[in-house]
């Protein structure tokens, strides 16, 4: 794909050459967030960061990542504090935004929403998040995490045995980590949930059409004994019609490290998109887990950085020009 110029608003865009391309950027990038070299590559450019859903680690990440290239971040955070509470339209607010900005970065909570700003966008827009449609930059930074901690164990993606485990239907981090893995090959995909909460026939038609194996099952325990990675995702009660009737499905796939120790394998890798709900009826990741070493759900956040730096520094053009920059910090 030509990454230059272009919007980030699905996986469906990239071939498996596009993301190999993304994660050879994102391990340059990182002498930048670990602070040992920095660049002014995006002095002057500014990212427009419109997030009207709760968000920490995708705001606050693609704000570092700009950073971190030497740029500044202009932020719209909730409707409440947007034109849009006053009855603007997506069209109007995009036009005006990208006016001000290099490139936006949004998160909305309706499907197709950032899609239908980006068409009005005079800048590249990335998807933060659309409703329970997609989430590309997390699959992404899930994507990178799940290779390098493949490559410390001395794997690959390709044979991947993964278990994916929640609220499967409205998830987007799932949806889109379940589209991006189909470019890789001979994956072994098991699909955890209520039945009320499974994923989307299109997506397991997609992956079972890419030759991948798709198991659905609502049993955690037998689920997740021959996996090499379990994926944990939180129930999107925010997605529900009521409080009631999220409640009927709140605890109900809950991983801990009894339940670690009884079922999985010895390196089976432990992640989740976050945050975790910690409440004391849900605790899909129970705490306990803390000091698993193979917990990699903070080298997940922290990849994301990395991940992130690279879509700005393709988007923009300035892959060679951020290294050209460098000075030690
Ligand atoms: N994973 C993720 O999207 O987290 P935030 O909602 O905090 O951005």
């Amino acid at each position: 794909m030509k990454f230059a110029g272009s919007h980030i608003l699905s996986v469906s865009q990239f071939e498996r050459a596009d993301v190999e391309h993304v994660f050879t950027v994102a391990d340059r990038m990182r002498p930048f967030a670990e602070r040992e070299l920095m660049t002014k590559a995006l002095d002057g450019a500014i990212l427009g960061a419109m997030f009207f859903e709760p968000s920490t680690r995708t705001r606050v990440s693609f704000g570092s990542a700009f950073n971190l290239l030497g740029g500044e971040v202009r932020e719209t955070t909730g409707f409440e504090h947007s034109a849009i509470a006053k009855g603007e339209s997506l069209y109007d607010t995009a036009r005006v935004i990208s006016g001000y900005s290099d490139v936006i970065a949004m998160r909305h909570p309706e499907s197709g929403s950032v899609s239908e700003f980006a068409a009005a966008s005079r800048v590249p827009v990335i998807n933060g998040g659309d409703g329970s449609n997609e989430h590309p930059s997390q699959a992404l930074l899930d994507l990178y995490t799940i290779r390098k901690e493949r490559q410390d164990q001395g794997g690959g993606v390709d044979g991947l045995r993964i278990a994916l485990v929640g609220d499967l239907k409205y998830g987007r981090t799932v949806h889109s980590l379940c589209q991006l893995l189909s470019v890789f090959k001979n994956l072994h995909i098991v699909l955890v949930s209520p039945k009320e909460l499974c994923m989307p026939e299109t997506i397991i038609e997609h992956l079972r059409q890419a030759g991948h194996t798709v198991i659905e099952s609502d049993q955690l325990e037998a689920s997740i004994s021959q996996v090499d990675i379990v994926y944990s995702t939180r129930l999107q009660e925010e997605r529900f019609s009521s409080t009631q009737e999220a409640d009927l499905y709140r605890g109900r796939f809950r991983l801990n490290q009894a339940i670690y120790t009884q079922n999985c394998q010895p390196n089976t890798v432990i992640m989740h998109p976050l945050p975790r709900d910690s409440r004391a009826n849900a605790r899909e990741l129970d705490v306990d887990l803390n000091d698993n070493p193979n917990l990699a759900i903070f080298r997940q956040t922290d990849n994301g950085v990395l991940v992130r730096m690279a879509l700005f520094a393709l988007i923009l053009d300035v892959v060679a020009l951020v290294e050209k920059e460098a000075r030690p910090v």
